[in-house]
């Protein structure tokens, strides 16, 4: 069998995983000068926290979030096992005892997993409950009428009662992050940050999961670099300072071309009323939408706006927009919000269909689009959230704005505008002779203390052999050790790229290298 890296996942390998590394640092560089401090955070947490913060009828949430069970292993899990993996019954000679078998350990689970949840280690839920008592009967009446019953009917049993068994709950129900604005939030939260004095400002790197179709730029891992503002003001220019730091990062890495859209999409004084026209407004082309479209009519209308489907364009075109329904606040915190953008010359587009695909937004969203990526050109996308922190059980008063830059993506357009990352190897030591190894050995250590990649053969190789293999692993130079350099205390140096060679010293080679590093 040859194992395959999973649909939608994939390796970085080098050398493109030093120009991950580029960016990444570019990004801690950057964040840093505007205050924000690293938090790490866990891959997993309650699928709960992400459906009540990006929301049920979100794509994310409702179709696309790797959730599972945890628990840990325990007598009443491996008795769970081992009834879901008992085998059917084939052999018409003894019919019986297999069967019995069955039950005595359905009956031994049933009063094992009745333990469990009498004491808690089991949620205690009505649904556990219920399921269990139907368990506990069903298996009753097998074990009673076991011999009236034929093989067959006997095996359709089992499997009965053994999907019964799969539907009780025996853990947490968890999942692999599909974003990471719940989860600082949720960390926010639980380490009382709001007491820390003025903005908590905090940046995060790492991997997200969705289940996405696969295409260029879209995966099923993908990471993201992120950062969330959170704190007691709403301030427009912290919008606006949000923003400039996200700019300045795609300077810093020389992304060019990249386009930032903004809009304001209300708080819950203004929206419901502008959701309501909408639908009302969406009632009226129904037929004319697709099936997706017609269904978000009901769940989330707002949603419609973000369909690219070219038969809907003529008709979401005519549509309400929402900059026309905003409340005076809203209405107010947009102006000022532009205000600041002019004032610290950042260029931007309104874009009065940019509505994102989480819940948790109010106000203030924005995007960034960027050059070179196809359909899935969004490059960076957030927003303000300043009802999140409450619905998540925190302090009422604390807001929150930040944007996560979909790493992938970026990556996809740098390269595809021509960044490369070398490889980094700087030195190949080309040793011939017994007593030459131990001299290479010390060398390349010393060289090493000095921060440069050195390459070292294990195996004595011929000079010309090794030259060579030090040009197609793309080394800077090649140092040269053998006897006569042994004898002479010095050793050789070849530039590769043009062939210049020199004899020097130890102390003179280091010197040599190290310069030519930095030059
Ligand atoms: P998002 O728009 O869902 O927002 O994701 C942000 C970025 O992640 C997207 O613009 C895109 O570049 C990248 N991305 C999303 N899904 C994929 C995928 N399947 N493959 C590759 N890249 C992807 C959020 O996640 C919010 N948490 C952003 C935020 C932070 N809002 C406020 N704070």
């Amino acid at each position: 069998m040859k194992f395959q890296a999973i649909k939608g996942v994939r390796d970085i390998l080098p050398p493109e995983s030093a120009l991950w590394n580029r960016v990444e640092q570019a990004a801690r560089e950057v964040f840093q000068t505007y205050g924000y401090g690293e938090i790490r955070l866990p891959i997993f947490e309650p699928t709960e926290l992400f459906a009540r913060s990006v929301g049920l009828d979100t794509d994310i949430v409702s179709k696309e979030m790797y959730s599972f069970e945890d628990y840990e292993t325990s007598e009443v899990i491996e008795h769970r096992n081992a009834v879901l993996t008992f085998p059917e019954t084939v052999s018409p000679l003894d019919p019986i005892t297999p069967f019995r078998s069955f039950s005595d350990l359905a009956s031994r689970f049933v009063s094992l997993a009745q333990e469990a949840l009498d004491a808690g280690r089991i949620p205690r839920t009505p649904e556990n409950e219920a399921v269990l008592r139907l368990v506990g009967q069903e298996v009753g009446q097998f074990r009673a009428y076991l011999q009236n019953r034929g093989i067959a009917e006997n095996n359709l049993l089992v499997v009965q009662i053994k999907e019964r068994v799969r539907e009780i709950k025996f853990g947490d129900v968890l999942a692999l992050r599909p974003e990471a604005t719940a989860s600082v939030v949720r960390a926010y939260i639980e380490h009382g940050m709001h007491t820390q004095p003025g903005n908590v400002k905090l940046y995060y790197i790492g991997p997200m999961f969705r289940r996405e179709r696969p295409q260029k730029g879209r995966y099923r891992q993908f990471y993201q670099i992120g950062a969330e503002l959170l704190g007691p003001s709403d301030d427009p220019s912290l919008d606006a300072e949000v923003i400039e730091m996200l700019l300045d990062f795609f300077a810093r890495v020389n992304l060019h071309g990249a386009k930032l859209y903004i809009n304001s999409i209300g708080d819950k004084n203004c929206r419901p009323a502008y959701v309501e026209l909408l639908r009302g407004e969406l009632q009226k082309v129904r037929d004319k939408l697709g099936a997706d479209s017609q269904r978000r009519i009901e769940t989330n209308p707002l949603r419609v706006l973000d369909s690219k489907r070219s038969e809907e364009q003529p008709i979401i075109d005519r549509l309400p927009h929402i900059a026309d329904h905003l409340c005076d606040a809203c209405r107010e915190h947009y102006a000022e919000l532009k205000r600041q953008l002019a004032s610290r010359q950042i260029d931007y587009e309104e874009n009065w269909r940019l509505v994102r695909g989480l819940d948790y937004y109010m106000r203030t969203t924005f995007e960034i689009i960027a050059a070179g990526l196809g359909s899935q050109n969004a490059v960076c996308g957030g927003g303000r959230y300043d009802g999140l922190v409450e619905l998540l059980g925190g302090p009422a008063a604390t807001k929150g704005i930040g944007f996560a830059i979909g790493t992938d993506r970026l990556m996809l357009s740098l390269q595809e505008a021509g960044a490369t990352a070398k490889c980094g190897l700087e030195v190949y030591i080309a040793w011939m002779g017994a007593q030459a190894y131990p001299a290479a050995v010390a060398l390349a250590r010393k060289l090493r203390e000095h921060n440069l990649s050195v390459e070292l053969p294990a195996q004595e190789m011929k000079f010309g052999k090794s030259l060579n293999l030090a040009d197609r692993l793309g080394a800077r130079f090649a140092v040269i050790l053998g006897e006569d350099e042994l004898a002479a205390g010095q050793f050789t140096v070849k530039r590769l790229a043009d062939g210049d060679q020199r004899k020097l010293s130890e102390a003179e080679l280091l010197e040599y290298l190290t310069k030519s590093r930095t030059a």
